[in-house]
């Protein structure tokens, strides 16, 4: 496995890439099951593999989370090694921000909804890093989990409406046993907060509405900042102590 920290040497290298396709999996790192499934999809379906660890400050509307997020390189390598993973992409911020975010990706609509209402410029910096990601990595698949729906859905709609020559391939939200989706920010919950958070997978599925939902998660103690229904899915953020939870199912 190859690991890249300078991008003029990952350009260098990308140029070689012979075996395709090629498949991409961003992540920030702190990698668990969920990341591991869409690196074993992007493995199954693809001649290359290639991961970015990137912590980005652009979509951290609260700068205490940017600092709280964990940081686990060490283990996430050996992770991504073990998965057999080609080549790693691990730039720095300034680097990547080499024009300080002058240029940046916003999207006016569905980005300002659900969790972009909480979270001022989130989405914007979402998909500014998406682009750039892209732009450097050039794979012809990119893995995305459900677990972020509405990433999701604002990344597809942003590689149509630029006509980005790559597929995006959603993958299932993997879950704890007791339905918990699985999310570095689970590690920040104290033993009684991990308890409770079971219970927001099993509310958002078994309420006969959205209001049902957000009436029974405020008896359990979250903060909730939404349940909505959208199509067929119920997406809903809610907060337990400083830990924001989201999760989403099919209805
Ligand atoms: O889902 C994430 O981990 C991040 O939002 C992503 C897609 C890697 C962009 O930083």
């Amino acid at each position: 496995m190859r690991v890249f920290t300078d991008i003029d040497e990952w350009q260098v290298y990308r140029d070689t890439v012979q075996q395709r396709p090629l498949g991409f999996v961003p992540t920030m790192g702190a990698l668990h099951q969920g990341h591991l499934a869409l690196v074993d999809a992007c493995r199954r379906q693809n001649a290359t593999t290639v991961v970015s660890i990137f912590v980005n400050p652009a979509q951290f509307d609260d700068q205490g989370d940017l600092k709280a997020y964990p940081d686990h390189h060490e283990k996430d390598l050996k992770n991504l090694e073990d998965a057999a993973v080609d080549a790693v992409l691990l730039p720095s911020a300034s680097q990547v921000y080499a024009d300080n975010y002058r240029f940046r990706v916003s999207e006016s609509e569905f980005s300002q909804q659900l969790c972009g209402a909480h979270r001022p410029g989130h989405f914007d910096g979402v998909l500014t890093v998406v682009m750039r990601l892209l732009n450097l990595v050039r794979p012809d698949n990119a893995y995305f989990g459900e677990k972020d729906y509405q990433q999701l859905q604002l990344i597809r709609d942003m590689a149509k409406a630029f006509f980005m020559p790559v597929n995006i391939v959603a993958c299932e939200t993997v879950r704890e046993a007791d339905g918990l989706a699985m999310s570095s920010r689970n590690q920040r919950l104290d033993k009684q907060q991990r308890e409770t958070a079971a219970a927001l997978y099993a509310t958002l599925k078994q309420s006969r509405t959205a209001r049902q939902a957000r009436e029974t998660l405020l008896e359990q103690g979250f903060q909730v900042d939404y349940v909505e229904d959208l199509a067929d899915r119920r997406l809903a953020a809610a907060r337990l102590g400083d830990t924001r939870l989201i999760d989403n199912v099919r209805i």
